[in-house]
């Protein structure tokens, strides 16, 4: 049985005084949650204070970004070890909206993902096709582009430790989602993909993430489909009660699907 996971990707919003009202719902909403796994991703300049505020409570810290280094002269960039000294243990990388805006290429974000396991946090490696790569069937060849790539020296131990999220790039900010069958369909590929490079063992214990336009409103259906291990939250995580009902939706359907 996979835990379902529920990510809070707060991008670039949030200011203390907007960070910390929201960081204080979400926890105060979910005391009771159980069966689900949750994690807030704020912008940096608010881990610290976020964290103060999740402190004690089951709900776990997690970075947008980081370096692929420890340390070093790189003006302006966060490195792995100030992360984890914050608290957090998680780490979305490959996000589409920096590998679009930041000319993010594979081959650093695998630097990053080897980075992150190296040093104690889970990357949320992040995959996902455009609407012209859709609509030219080229879906697979690019999620397996990109997971091969993310994953490239990672051996199948590390593996293990990593998060995946498949986030089609035509579903993010857009009020349109994939479906579940189509969600679905590519999580079952990717299943497949880390069979081969790690085990089914360990394929079959990696939580893939649905990412795009999730709701309250369109969470219980695609929570209820088996390849689908919970989601990263966008827009929808800046409210806290709609944040709340989305992870006590995925909770609930995560423990129908494990009777
Ligand atoms: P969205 O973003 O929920 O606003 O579509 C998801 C994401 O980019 O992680």
């Amino acid at each position: 049985m996979r835990m379902p996971l529920c990510v809070g990707n707060w991008k670039m919003f949030g200011t203390l005084a907007e960070a910390r009202p929201l960081a204080t719902g979400v926890r105060d909403g979910l005391r009771r949650a159980k069966d689900v796994e949750v994690v807030l991703c704020p912008p940096f300049t608010a881990l610290a204070a976020v964290g103060e505020i999740l402190a004690g409570s089951p709900l776990v810290l997690g970075a947008q970004n980081c370096h692929p280094e420890a340390s070093g002269a790189h003006t302006g960039e966060i490195a792995p070890p100030m992360l984890t000294e914050l608290g957090c243990r998680y780490v979305i990388l490959g996000h589409s909206e920096r590998r679009r805006e930041m000319g993010e290429p594979d081959e650093l974000i695998n630097r990053k993902v080897r980075s992150a396991l190296a040093q104690g946090l889970t990357p949320i490696l992040c995959v996902g096709e455009t609407a012209e790569e859709r609509r030219q069937g080229l879906t697979f060849t690019t999620v397996e582009g990109q997971l091969r790539a993310g994953l490239a020296e990672v051996g199948a131990e590390a593996i293990a430790g990593v998060v995946l999220a498949y986030e089609p790039v035509w579903a993010i900010g857009t009020g349109a989602n994939a479906t579940p069958a189509q969600a679905g369909e590519v999580h079952g590929y990717l299943r497949g993909l880390l069979s081969e490079l790690a085990s089914k063992d360990i394929a079959g214990s990696i939580r893939i993430l649905y990412g795009g336009s999730v709701k309250p409103e369109n969470v219980e259906l695609l929570a209820a489909e088996p390849e689908i291990d919970g989601s990263l939250v966008g827009g929808a995580s800046l409210s806290a009660q709609g944040f709340v009902t989305i992870v006590k939706k995925t909770a609930r359907a995560g423990a129908v699907r494990g009777n």
